[in-house]
């Protein structure tokens, strides 16, 4: 059976509506996975939400509403927001199906059965926003302020969980952490110490980009944590999934949600055999610990050898606002709806604008800062001024013209066309723009492979561009005007209209209702989905226009 690539997203927590963040994760792994379904690669893109944990009861206790209810009712804002962002999932998972929860308990008692937990107490320090335990021996690795007035040893700390004046901060997200200690279950993190430093010694590829791999052996350089507390104890997190071995626990919230990469293709989807291993987790750099630590030694107790681990899990930036940390005590959270519905409200392909946004704005995998300044700026210079502009000129020309008739031309004759036409340019103007048009199709793959999202986009950008100048330079209001050219001109504007389609190509998995706009502006069929039709057409054909083509991205002035 061959193997499909198989992508995930992280499992969102739905204590609130999705925000800037979650959008960017998500859309990323659409983009990939839209780009492999052009390539005519089999794919599975699966993505949910993440819903137990105190960080949820506690949240819905707040809303007045049960767990369950209050879930059923935010997940419905997750997926909403995928839809207007055609964010085109395999599967939808959610922690609290049954068959989920089934498989984490059977996944559970097979650790237990095979004697790889440990059932003690412990005692350290949690971030309940993060889900997060902490031991002492972490933070101080960390650099945490140490708490005022106190010089115990690790682990004296005695009592329930709560806040204590002068605890330490979170070294994740820097809000105080609370003191907790509990009777649990345990995995053995220090005893897999030697084998986890091996195998991502041996797997460079394992976390990308480079920094977070670099991050990622930095951390290991520290002596791991002797254990992972797998479990809640029920009288104060009751809101997790039963411990089929121990009635007083539930299960950690992070051990249920990182079992979902497993649980879907190995119980829930009992057919997909050809998913496992996972090609690439889409996570945020605030969860690398989770996934490049805990996961991989999950696996390797639970069995998976080192070449059925995931191959790669990639940790991208954090979304700035401004120069502000995105936070509800600063209220500057981004709600992707509103900026789609509200900002972009009159552009006919707001989604796409967002998208375009998310992935051309800043590297994949660094961080960035987000403004209506800088979304306005990007649909106007790149969307309007390059692309919608020669989307619109092209086929004005054509209708003005030649009727709305497309002349194919096929490659053969590019070279007279280039020296007749871009005479001036020299033998760079030669071919230059169905050169490369036609090499975008392996710009963008040497892109994609790395996930450089804005590479890609940029190369794709930059044919637009080149395509505006070839314009200018061929003059075809000239050569309408003149006797005789009729041959020269139909030859400028079959090149463009062909320029296009291959841009529209390349550009459905990033702006999905745009490409298929342009495609069927063109008068072409169907829609832009093959990835190798993205080649210079060398059969002649007849076809025209669309009559309608609208302004794709209406300038818009900016704010403020
Ligand atoms: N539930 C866990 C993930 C479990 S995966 C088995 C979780 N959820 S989350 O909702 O808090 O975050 C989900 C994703 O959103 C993470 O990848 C996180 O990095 C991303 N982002 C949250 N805020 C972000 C920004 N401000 N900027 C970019 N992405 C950020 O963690």
């Amino acid at each position: 059976m061959s193997k499909t690539i198989y992508l995930t997203t992280p499992l969102y927590y739905v204590n609130a509506s999705p925000h800037i963040g979650h959008s960017y994760t998500e859309v990323a792994a659409d983009a990939l996975a839209r780009y492999y379904r052009l390539k005519g690669e089999p794919v599975f893109l699966l993505t949910g939400t993440d819903e137990h944990g105190q960080k949820i009861a506690q949240a819905a206790a707040a809303a007045g509403q049960e767990p369950q209810a209050f879930v059923d009712r935010v997940v419905g804002t997750f997926q909403s927001l995928w839809k207007t962002l055609d964010i085109r999932y395999d599967r939808f998972i959610r922690t609290t199906e049954p068959a989920h929860i089934t498989a984490v308990q059977e996944l559970l008692a097979q650790l237990y059965d095979g004697k790889k937990l440990t059932r003690a107490e412990y005692q350290g320090w949690y971030c309940t926003p993060d889900e997060t335990f902490w031991t002492e021996g972490e933070l101080a690795t960390a650099g945490a302020p140490s708490r005022a007035g106190t010089s115990s040893p690790p682990h004296a700390e005695r009592g329930a969980p709560g806040s204590v004046a002068g605890a330490p901060l979170c070294p994740s997200c820097q809000r105080p952490l609370e003191s907790a200690k509990e009777e649990g279950w345990y995995l053995r993190l220090r005893a897999h110490e030697d084998w986890l430093k091996q195998f991502v010694r041996q797997h460079p590829q394992f976390v990308r980009p480079e920094t977070r791999y670099n991050e990622l052996k930095s951390l290991l350089e520290q002596p791991l944590p002797e254990y992972l507390c797998i479990t809640r104890p029920k009288s104060r997190v009751s809101w997790g999934i039963p411990v089929p071995f121990s009635a007083d626990h539930v299960v950690y919230v992070w051990f249920d949600a990182l079992l979902n990469y497993l649980t879907v293709p190995r119980y829930l989807e009992r057919q997909r055999k050809d998913l496992w291993p996972p090609d690439v987790h889409f996570i945020g750099k605030d969860i690398l610990r989770h996934h490049a630590l805990y996961w991989p030694i999950m696996l390797h107790e639970l069995g998976v050898p080192d070449e059925q681990m995931p191959k790669t899990i990639f940790a991208h930036g954090w979304w700035k606002i401004g120069e502000q940390k995105m936070s509800k005590s600063l209220g500057n959270i981004v709600d992707p709806t509103a900026v789609v519905g509200g900002l972009l409200k009159d552009q006919p392909y707001a989604a796409d604008v967002y998208r375009y946004f998310l992935l051309r704005e800043i590297p994949f995998g660094q961080d960035g800062s987000f403004s209506e300044e800088a979304i306005l700026k990007r649909l106007n210079t790149d969307l309007g001024n390059d692309l919608g502009n020669l989307v619109n000129r092209t086929l004005s020309m054509l209708d003005r013209y030649l009727q709305g008739a497309v002349p194919v031309v096929p490659k053969d004759q590019l070279d007279i066309l280039g020296d007749q036409i871009v005479g001036g340019a020299g033998a760079e103007g030669r071919r230059g723009l169905a050169d490369a048009a036609e090499s975008l199709t392996e710009t963008v793959q040497r892109a994609m492979d790395h996930l450089e999202f804005s590479v890609a986009l940029e190369a794709i950008m930059g044919v637009a561009s080149r395509a505006n100048q070839y314009i200018e330079l061929s003059a075809p209001w000239k050569l309408a005007k003149q006797p005789g050219n009729e041959r020269q001109l139909k030859q400028v504007l079959g090149v463009l209209a062909e320029v296009l389609r291959i841009v529209s190509i390349h550009m459905e998995p990033f702006m999905p209702s745009v490409a298929r706009a342009i495609w069927q502006q063109l008068g072409l069929h169907g829609e832009p989905a093959r990835l190798s039709d993205a080649r210079w057409s060398t059969t002649v054909e007849n076809r025209s226009i669309a009559k309608d083509h609208p302004v794709l991205f209406p300038r818009m002035e900016t704010v403020g």
